[in-house]
């Protein structure tokens, strides 16, 4: 990019309920690849450095405000949605002191790429206009504003679907809704917009005719891919476009060396990390700050939501795994459920009907089946027995379990919180262990076995003729 650039400020409009939406959140809010709309708009936007971001919100205002809470914005509000214009005004107080161009997007369309938005202002700036807009040519231009153009290809305007004439509805480019403004120019202009049109809102796209009948310089700028600029009104389109970025990301990861056996099926949101020769099956989510090593296997049936997982570990079907680690080698699954907390150390087992909270698990050591372990610390090589459950609650507080290194635990104990038990103890089979143990130890239930022989022909023969 060549001579010097203006400086850059950033107005997003986040203000609109977005009616066809049909929801009691605001547009901007719905979630797409894992974050809300207008925060992908925001992303993009930062990445050219702006000197000043201002954020247009109103209709939900306090839940868009919650979404972000880094101090280098500042929001304005639009009380009443009133129309794009209305909704850039709003943020004029912002720009009292600024001279530059300023960038206007849209919350709702979440692909802008930064090289668009750069596009856009190299050729605002090098042709000295006052207003450069985005346009596209679209297939299915319905539900967009057409640009008009004149004989000379000159552009003339722009009029909203609901606006326009049955001819200019066959326009097939589009307003994009992605301006470059001077400040100045942006700002006397839409003082003069009128919101006599068929919604009675005032209408951004009218300083198009405005600068043109002051003779002011509009340009216009062509996006690559439409898909780009593709605005979200309806709960359809943001279905069709979640499913296109969940395939630009699944191409990521195979064009890095994961093989994803269901592509269709694999949901990875932008945030994760994935280590090659990593084998995943359908049906499997990787959400938040997700990270995973190399050579691991994720048979299928996974979701899994910010989690550390090491290299060559094994999920096996069925498992939910939320902010936990897990160190290289471990097996998990199938049907094993770890909470938040969870970190297990290399080699660990934890088997079907599992299920880990705040459980810090040594390295080698086996929980195989039918466990609980809440709040617990567990050396190495320990082994767990089948049906063990830490009881961690009494009703009222919580309480945490140490259990050494080499430590067999016999299935169907129950361990009552807060204890400890030392290296190399033996708890035996359906043992309750209240006390703490000392290493070395054997801790058992004085309980007498008893056994009546031919006890079930007695009992068979007086039920006999009550069954129901
Ligand atoms: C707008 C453009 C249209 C363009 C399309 C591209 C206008 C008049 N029309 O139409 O030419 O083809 O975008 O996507 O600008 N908003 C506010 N306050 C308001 C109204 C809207 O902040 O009072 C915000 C919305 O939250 C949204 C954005 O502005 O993020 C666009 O509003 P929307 O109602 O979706 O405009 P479109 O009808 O799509
Ligand atoms: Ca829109």
């Amino acid at each position: 990019m060549s001579g010097t650039m203006n400086e850059i400020g950033v107005i997003l409009l986040a203000a609109g309920e977005g009616k066809r939406m049909k929801s009691g959140l605001p547009k901007v809010m719905h979630s797409l690849g894992g974050k809300p709309l207008f925060l992908h708009v925001l992303a993009a936007a930062q990445r050219l450095k702006p000197s000043k971001v201002t954020i247009v919100i109103g209709y939900g205002a306090e839940t868009v405000k919650r979404a972000y809470r880094n101090g280098d914005i500042t929001w304005s509000i639009q009380q009443q949605q009133l129309g794009t214009g209305h909704a850039v005004l709003c943020a004029r107080d912002s720009f009292r002191e600024f001279a530059g161009d300023i960038l206007i997007l849209s919350g709702d369309v979440p692909l802008i790429s930064e090289q668009t938005l750069k596009a856009m202002i190299h050729s605002h700036q090098e042709r000295s206009a006052s207003l450069t807009l985005l346009t596209a040519l679209l297939n299915e231009p319905h539900g967009y504003g057409r640009v008009l153009r004149d004989a000379d290809g000159q552009i003339a305007g722009i009029v909203e679907e609901r606006d326009a004439a049955d001819t200019q509805k066959q326009i097939v480019e589009v307003n994009a809704g992605s301006y470059v403004a001077s400040a100045q120019f942006l700002f006397s202009a839409l003082e003069k917009v009128k919101n006599n049109n068929e919604q009675g809102e005032y209408y951004l796209t009218d300083i198009v005719s405005i600068g043109l009948n002051e003779g002011k310089r509009i340009a216009t700028v062509r996006v690559d891919d439409p898909h780009e600029m593709m605005g979200i009104n309806t709960r359809e389109e943001l279905a069709l476009m979640e499913k296109r970025l969940q395939e630009q990301v699944n191409q990521k990861w195979m064009d890095n060396g994961v093989t994803l056996k269901d592509p269709n099926t694999t949901y990875i949101e932008e945030g994760v990390v994935v280590g090659r020769d990593t084998v995943i099956g359908p049906n499997t989510h990787l959400l938040g700050n997700t990270v995973i090593g190399e050579r691991c296997r994720i048979d299928g049936t996974a979701y899994l939501t910010d989690v550390q997982i090491s290299d060559e570990v094994h999920l096996k079907f069925s498992v939910v795994l939320t902010s936990s680690r897990v160190a290289a080698g471990a097996i998990i699954g199938p049907f094993a459920h770890l909470r938040p907390g969870s970190s297990l150390g290399p080699n660990v087992h934890i088997g079907n009907f599992v299920e880990t909270k705040e459980a810090k698990i040594g390295e080698g050591t086996k929980a195989s089946h039918l466990t609980y372990l809440g709040d617990v610390t567990i050396g190495r090589d320990t082994n767990i027995g089948a049906g063990t459950i830490v009881c961690n609650y009494d009703g009222f507080h919580k309480y945490r379990t140490k259990i050494g290194d080499r430590v067999q635990v016999g299935s169907d104990s129950t361990l009552v919180a807060p204890i400890s038990l030392g290296d190399d103890v033996y708890v035996a089979t359906a043992t309750t262990v209240r006390h703490d143990i000392p290493a070395g130890a054997l801790a058992f239930n004085e309980r007498q076995e008893r056994v009546r022989e031919g006890w079930t022909e007695q009992k068979r023969e007086k039920m006999k003729g009550t069954k129901k």
